[in-house]
């Protein structure tokens, strides 16, 4: 089925004025959903204020029923949900089956994981009381969400979220509403009550921003996408001192060191790289090479991305789609001119990809030194810049010279190496001889400005709830 037809989406497409979305493979217009006003956002809130209580109050095991069903519905429509984020965000179809499948893991996992909320007694200080500490749901939720996955970091935050008792108001990026409608409506298709899981889709970011940052009924602000809107939000959401969870930029290293397995290191670059033509947060985004393996690593990994597959993501055998508008091609163009002017070498493409919109040829520069704005700018876009190294001390110190700490990765195979080199990355997340580290059971965030909080696993449902001390005197 088309990704014009799905009837998912039937319900919510607008004849007249609205938000339009747009394939940025093809520029064609895809569908037009609604732009929701301040007063319906405010309405909105109101209704998941008006529904928390009856829902908090359900059984976790109950909740979980509900979220079960979600998972179900998810994937029974991983095809239609995939030629969604394929039509509007342009990952190639076999990328977004599986991101719909990963959206639906963390739907799965919080079901169970919501059974776990656990509080715990605490030995007395006083012989005539108890200490008793509980777990209870934050309150009503907004979550404001990237493009790069329309449905994993909708399903990433609402699920804990619901799991926990909480209610969640999301606007979903201007890019990429159709999708985030479309899991909307399996939520209410699952048995989700109305009011608890709405999606707020708006022509005006900025305006319906502030309206979830500042508003006295939410409790909470989860947000994924760039460390300078995070800012933005966490100084909105200080004025009623909301809780936030940040999951902002990355830089991230992507370390090779004499003694790797060389194929290995290869296809995890290329995974780490390539993945979604770039444009995610954890993607490598720089690359150190041991001077050892320098030349042998560089040519391996050119004849891998040569091999690549430009195109339209719903063409079979696409590796490569589009990137995601004409803003993000001059900014990748840029960072590539400005480097291969300073003396880098496009060993591999360096160029748009010439087959017109929005497509960029994967590309490996090599003779990249430290000092190129490539090297400190978040590229995500499909190149993959390639600095020479000596030694371990010295990786490290560049790995960390960066404000960003979300992902990194290294390869080597000497056992003390691996643990020095683990423990001295600051980042949220470190790949040892692994390029995709992102699972539903493991907790996905960033240190020093690429976020606060974290998703996934056990901590994600921390996230959404608060701890209560009671005190039973007078016994
Ligand atoms: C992101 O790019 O923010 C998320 C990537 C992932 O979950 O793997």
């Amino acid at each position: 089925m088309s990704a014009a037809s799905t009837p998912l989406l039937d319900e919510y497409r607008l004849d007249g004025d609205g938000l339009e979305v747009q394939n940025p493979a093809s520029g064609d217009h895809v569908a037009t959903v609604k732009d929701y006003s301040v007063d319906e956002v405010e309405a909105a809130i109101a209704a998941a204020k008006a529904a928390m209580p009856a829902w908090a109050a359900r059984t976790a095991k109950d909740r979980a029923g509900v979220l079960r069903r979600w998972f179900t519905l998810i994937m029974d429509h991983q095809e239609d949900l995939a030629q969604l984020v394929t039509a509007e965000c342009g990952k190639p179809l076999a990328e977004s089956r599986g991101e719909v499948a990963y959206g639906a893991s963390f739907v799965e996992w919080f079901a169970e994981e919501g059974k776990r909320a656990y509080g715990e007694v605490i030995p007395t200080h006083n012989p005539a009381a108890r200490i008793v500490v509980v777990k209870q749901p934050v309150g009503v939720v907004s979550a404001i969400t990237p493009w790069n996955f329309p449905v994993a970091m909708i399903t990433r935050k609402a699920a804990p979220a619901l799991a926990a008792g909480c209610p969640m108001i999301v606007k979903p990026a201007e890019a990429t509403p159709l999708s985030a409608l479309a899991i909307e409506k399996l939520a209410l298709d699952a048995g989700l009550p109305e009011g608890l899981f709405k999606i707020v889709t708006t022509r005006e970011p900025a305006k319906i921003g502030e309206v979830l940052t500042t508003h006295p009924d939410i409790r909470k602000i989860s947000f994924t996408g760039s460390t300078a809107v995070g800012k933005i939000l966490m100084r909105q959401a200080a004025g009623t001192v909301k809780r936030t969870s940040m999951e902002l930029g990355g830089n991230a290293p992507f370390i090779v060191f004499d003694d790797a397995d060389l194929d290995k290191a290869v296809a995890g670059a290329i995974a780490s790289k390539y993945r979604n033509a770039g444009q995610t947060c954890v993607c490598a985004n720089r690359f150190y090479v041991q001077s050892g393996i320098y030349d042998a690593f560089v040519t391996k990994f050119s004849e891998a991305v040569a091999a690549l597959k430009v195109g339209d993501g719903v063409v079979d055998g696409t590796d490569v789609g589009p990137l995601i508008n004409s803003a993000a091609m001059e900014k990748v163009s840029g960072l590539v001119k400005s480097a291969m002017n300073a003396g880098a070498d496009a060993i591999v493409g360096g160029a748009p990809a010439g087959i017109g919109g929005n497509f960029y040829q994967p590309t490996v520069l090599a003779n990249t030194t430290p000092d190129m704005e490539i090297s400190s700018a978040e590229i995500f876009g499909p190149v993959a810049p390639v600095f020479k190294f000596e030694d371990e001390a010295d990786v490290i110190a560049l790995a960390n010279s960066t404000p960003y700490g979300l992902a990194a990765y290294f390869y080597a195979r000497d056992l003390g190496r691996v643990w020095r080199v683990a423990e001295a990355l600051e980042y949220g997340m470190v790949g040892v001889n692994e390029g995709i580290l992102s699972t539903e059971v493991a907790p996905f965030g960033g240190v020093k400005e690429s976020g606060i909080g974290r998703e996934g696993a056990r901590q994600g449902l921390d996230e959404y709830l608060e701890t209560k001390y009671m005190l039973m005197g007078g016994l």
